[in-house]
């Protein structure tokens, strides 16, 4: 009978040893929560297929980010839900539209917490497409400018960062130059570069209100089936200045993320989407999996694969558990 001469299961006997050989780490310290402001005062919308998540005014959004900064998570990612659609998305870039409010009352109140705010115009138009329409198709340069307004109008509002998600070929490159332009050569910018055309959204645009009214995201999104291509996209938001770039979704994707870690050696967010939320908390509540730990899992999976920053709507639970403890073990 041949023992072993190695034995994977020494270092896995004890807490302290597996812990001593733990390989990756989840911290708070590596998450970004994503919010959604609405107009109003007091008001508190609980989103049906994001439990947990609700639809805040901006009085309300304060309230949670001084409890968001109080458990260390060091930023967020602002979405808002504007009064009026219209084709051109006009309150994306409204001085005094709802992300640009939410920002400033953010800012005077925890002026350390770091506000991200995604910039985008489907949430704004009345179509729901992430750029401006014409003919029945989604115009790419035409939108060029509207998405550098909305970036500009953000950092004119005290973003710390802007994110775009429209997935608009050149928009890093507009958004640069509109925001050096206009005095925020600072400011950096986390690209959503490779962004896949996803049904794990499909929660968000319920929250967000923002699914598009005819067709679908195809002709700006990326095909889930694509890798090297994502590798390209990201090559070309560095190269137009982006500082981060994201790969979203997350889970579906581990290795797009793990490879765009190894090819470009660049800070990497990865977004871990309503999708893989909604289905993680609907299944725990269901009771068929152990939700902290399939949270957990989830995430690590993805710091794992090689993200440095984990953009997910359980930070506030994660902050809690590492809080008391973790898991242990
Ligand atoms: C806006 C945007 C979307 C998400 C982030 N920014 C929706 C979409 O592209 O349809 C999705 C986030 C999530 O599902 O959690 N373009």
């Amino acid at each position: 009978m041949a023992h072993p001469v190695f034995r994977p299961r020494r270092l896995r006997e004890k807490p302290l040893l597996r812990k001593l050989v733990r390989e990756t780490t989840l911290g708070v310290d590596d998450l970004l929560y994503p919010l959604f402001a609405v107009h109003g005062r007091g008001v508190r919308e609980a989103i049906p297929s994001m439990p947990g998540q609700a639809r805040l005014s901006v009085d309300e959004l304060v309230k949670e980010v001084k409890d968001v900064a109080g458990m260390g998570i060091p930023g967020i990612v602002l979405f808002g839900l504007p009064a009026e659609k219209d084709p051109r998305g006009s309150e994306a870039y409204a001085e005094d539209g709802i992300v640009q409010q939410a920002v400033r009352a953010v800012k005077d109140v925890v002026p350390d917490l770091l506000v991200i705010t995604d910039v985008c115009l489907c949430q704004y138009t009345s179509h729901g497409h992430c750029g401006l329409v014409e003919g029945g198709t989604v115009r790419n340069d035409p939108t060029l400018e509207l998405i550098a307004r909305v970036a500009v109008s953000h950092a004119e509002a005290g973003a710390d960062m802007v994110a775009p998600s429209d997935m608009m070929d050149g928009r890093v490159g507009a958004i640069r130059e509109g925001l050096d332009e206009a005095g925020y050569a600072e400011t950096p910018i986390m690209a959503y570069s490779a962004k896949y055309a996803s049904a794990f959204y499909g929660p968000f645009r319920d929250a967000a209100d923002s699914a598009p009214q005819f067709g679908d995201r195809r002709s700006y999104q990326m095909d889930p089936a694509n890798g090297v291509e994502a590798m390209r996209e990201i090559a070309l938001d560095l190269d137009e200045g982006a500082d981060i770039v994201m790969v979203k979704p997350a889970l579906p994707y581990l290795d797009v993320i793990s490879r765009a870690k190894a090819e470009f050696g660049v800070p990497l967010a990865a977004y871990s989407v309503s999708g893989e939320y909604a289905m993680i908390r609907a299944a725990g509540r269901l009771g068929w999996l152990d939700e902290e730990r399939a949270m957990l899992e989830a995430l690590t999976g993805i710091r794992r694969a090689g993200a440095d920053i984990v953009i997910t709507y359980f930070a506030r639970d994660v902050a809690r558990l590492l809080e008391r403890g973790g898991l242990g073990g």
